[in-house]
C-alpha cells in the first residue's frame, strides 16, 4: 500500500499546487444607464426573480461564494459565468438594438419554460433559484409584454 500512500500525497501536492492558478473572478463596473432596469420595462417583481434565479451568471453583479475560489472549482465557474454574460447581460442591456433585445427576450422565455435555464448544477447548491410554474409564467408575460413595447416602438418609428 506503499505506492497508494505517495500516490495521495503526490495528489494533495497538486491540489495545492493549483490554488496558484486562479482565474479572475471579475464583476465589471456597471454603468446604471445601460442595464435593463434602465432601458426595458421590467417590473420589481419580475426582476427580482431574475436577480433571484439568472443574474449570478447574467450579470456583472455575481456574488462569488468561497468555493468558487478553489480551484478547480473557480475554472469551471468562471467559465459558466463568462458563457453566460456572452449570451445575456442585463447589466448591459442597451448593446443589444431593438431585434436583438426581441430575440433575447424570446430566449429567456423559451429557456425557462424548457428547464434549461437556471443550469441544473447552478441548483444544486442554489436551490432557492428553482423557478416555480408562477415564476415562469411571470418570465413569459414580462417579455411578451415588453418584446410587444419594442414591436410598437418600431412602427412608430417608421
Ligand atoms: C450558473 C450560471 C447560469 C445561471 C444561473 C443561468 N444561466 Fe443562462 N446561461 C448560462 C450559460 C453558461 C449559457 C451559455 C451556454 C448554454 O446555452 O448552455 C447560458 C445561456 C442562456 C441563454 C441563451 C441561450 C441560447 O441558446 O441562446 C439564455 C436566454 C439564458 N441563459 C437565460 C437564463 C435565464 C432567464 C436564467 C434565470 C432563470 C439563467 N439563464 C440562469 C449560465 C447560466
Amino acid at each position: 500500500m506503499k505506492w497508494l500512500k505517495r500516490v495521495s500525497i503526490a495528489l494533495v501536492i497538486l491540489f495545492l499546487a493549483a490554488q496558484v492558478i486562479r482565474p479572475s473572478m471579475t464583476n465589471p463596473p456597471v454603468d446604471e444607464s445601460r442595464t435593463l432596469q434602465a432601458k426595458a420595462q421590467v417590473s420589481p417583481e419580475v426582476y427580482a426573480i431574475l436577480e433571484r434565479s439568472c443574474n449570478d451568471c447574467h450579470s456583472n453583479k455575481t456574488t462569488w461564494p468561497w468555493y468558487s475560489q478553489v480551484t478547480p472549482i473557480s475554472w469551471y465557474l468562471v467559465r459558466h459565468v463568462n458563457q453566460g454574460r456572452r449570451e445575456l447581460n442585463v447589466s448591459d442591456w442597451a448593446k443589444y438594438d431593438a431585434r436583438r433585445a426581441t430575440r433575447k427576450l424570446d430566449e429567456i422565455c423559451e429557456q425557462v419554460n424548457r428547464d434549461e435555464m437556471p443550469l441544473k448544477s447552478y441548483l444544486v447548491l442554489h436551490p432557492s433559484a428553482n423557478l416555480s410554474d408562477a415564476d415562469k409564467k411571470a418570465i413569459c408575460d414580462w417579455t411578451n409584454q415588453e418584446r410587444a413595447r419594442l414591436a410598437a416602438q418600431q412602427t412608430n418609428n417608421q
